[in-house]
């Protein structure tokens, strides 16, 4: 059968009214999807540990001038520029979730952070008891990021942000392996030699 202009023009509009009501659905979904309460639980906790992996990295800084042996200094070091990585996935993380990048104070953080400094200032510079009280120090950060990135990672697979989960899991991959392997130099001598001290 002959179709006319007409007709062509009007199955066009007709195509093209679907497409906006569609992409206006796909829209309100997402405004209501920002507006849920997980979204926002979400991307608060998202917040808190983008401010915690920042003051991570100057507290990495002042643990590897204060730790006694070049093998832990060497591990600082190390997860130091983990931390960094750990910062620009939060990023994307963000930018995937259709947020900003933004900081919220993490008081658990603060205070974890805080003991690590008096551990600096209650044992001897040089001594093997400073590298075993940081070790501790250190895996306490590490399993504080540990909880965090393990339920993140579960809650955007949940909310079907698949990408933002592969992420999340990478990171908890990699503050997994600084938790044993700060387990691994402090069990092969830091703490027998500790023990020995004075
Ligand atoms: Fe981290
Ligand atoms: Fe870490």
């Amino acid at each position: 059968m002959l179709t006319t202009d007409t007709d062509n023009k009007d199955k066009s509009m007709t195509t093209e009214g679907k497409q906006t009501k569609a992409s206006a659905k796909s829209a309100d979904k997402e405004s209501e999807m920002k507006s849920s309460p997980l979204h926002k639980f979400f991307r608060d906790a998202l917040k808190d540990i983008y401010y915690a992996e920042n003051a991570i990295v100057d507290a990495l800084e002042k643990m590897q001038k204060a730790a006694t042996t070049e093998e832990l200094r060497e591990a600082f070091e190390d997860h130091q520029l983990q931390t960094k990585k750990h910062i620009s996935r939060l990023e994307k993380v963000f930018k995937l979730i259709d947020e900003e990048p933004e900081k919220k104070e993490c008081k658990a953080i603060v205070g974890i952070i805080k003991e690590g400094e008096e551990i600096i200032k209650s044992t001897k510079e040089g001594s093997m008891t400073r590298d075993a009280a940081l070790i501790i120090a250190a895996q306490k950060v590490e399993h504080y990021e540990i909880a965090t990135y393990g339920g993140l990672a579960q809650l955007a697979i949940t909310m079907g942000h698949n990408k933002a989960a592969d992420l999340l899991e990478k990171t908890l991959e990699e503050e997994e392996d600084t938790d044993y392997h700060l387990t691994d130099i402090a069990e092969s001598y830091i703490n027998l030699d500790a023990e020995q001290e004075d």
